[in-house]
């Protein structure tokens, strides 16, 4: 395990620093999360058979990077998540390998990964366009990125009614969802998939596959793309990863 983040975490970071111990328990991980990998996992299998390298952005606790190091054994697999909790709890299993990073800021040298997973981190990314624009760049020519996200609007309406009132007023957990709706209006990654494929293409990337996602109370998208043979456009990475480093510490390139 690596650290390159700042000693200051941002709220959000913090918010996955809070949840990391109870993480693997969430129920969240059978509604949700496994099913997505389970998905994100055979589409990987099917497009690249015998990859070199893979990378796990927003790898949380590591479930899908050791499945990825079960799926195609002897692989090299790396995950990156800016919680410094997420990886401690990670870092416990060997064999795939962690780093404390950003997906704005991978320290990766470009045409590393010829098989890159993201499940539902992307929507917590600060800087999506950047994310993809780096993600994109630390993919090989024609490699191929494997993106599962959930869409919170479809999934918090969906909660029972029951839950939503006693005697007439709202519960703690009513004014929650109404809160995270709130906060959704309006964001990007909500839209999905026509504002993520979009920001695929500019990011040097070709969507070849979109499948809708549903389980029991949740919609997710999943989206295989293939990074396009000529560079991405560079201009939004130079000038947003100029801006960065100003503030970041960032950590060093890692040749793998
Ligand atoms: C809901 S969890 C998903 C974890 C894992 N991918 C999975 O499927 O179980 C979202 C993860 O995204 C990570 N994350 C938040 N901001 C990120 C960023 N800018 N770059 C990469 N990962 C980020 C969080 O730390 C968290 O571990």
């Amino acid at each position: 395990m690596a650290s390159g983040e700042d000693a200051e975490p941002t709220v959000r970071q913090a918010g996955f620093d809070h949840w990391a111990p109870y993480y693997d328990q969430s129920s969240l991980q059978r509604v949700l999360y496994e099913p997505v990998h389970l998905r994100v996992l055979a589409h990987a299998r099917r497009r690249v058979p015998q990859p070199n390298r893979i990378l796990d952005i927003g790898c949380g606790t590591g479930r899908l990077a050791r499945s990825c190091a079960q799926f195609f054994p002897g692989v090299p697999v790396i995950g990156i998540d800016p919680s410094a909790a997420m990886i401690q709890r990670a870092a416990t299993s060997a064999p795939p390998t962690y780093f404390q990073a950003r997906a704005e800021a991978l320290p990766f040298s470009s045409d590393t990964f010829d098989l890159v997973v993201t499940t539902l981190a992307l929507r917590h990314w600060q800087d999506p366009c950047l994310g993809l624009a780096e993600l994109s760049r630390v993919t090989t020519s024609n490699g191929v990125v494997v993106i599962a996200d959930a869409r919170i609007s479809d999934v918090l309406p969906k909660l029972p009614s029951a839950v939503a009132t006693r005697n007439g007023r709202p519960r703690p957990l009513t004014r929650l969802i109404s809160y995270l709706l709130e906060r959704q209006r309006g964001k990007w990654a909500d839209r999905l998939p026509a504002a993520l494929l979009h920001a695929l293409d500019q990011a040097g990337l070709r969507a070849v596959h979109v499948e809708p996602l549903a389980y029991a109370l949740a919609t997710a998208t999943l989206i295989v793309s293939t990074r396009r043979p000529a560079r991405p456009r560079t201009g939004l990475l130079r000038q947003r990863r100029g801006q960065q480093r100003l503030h970041d510490a960032g950590p060093g390139r890692i040749r793998t």
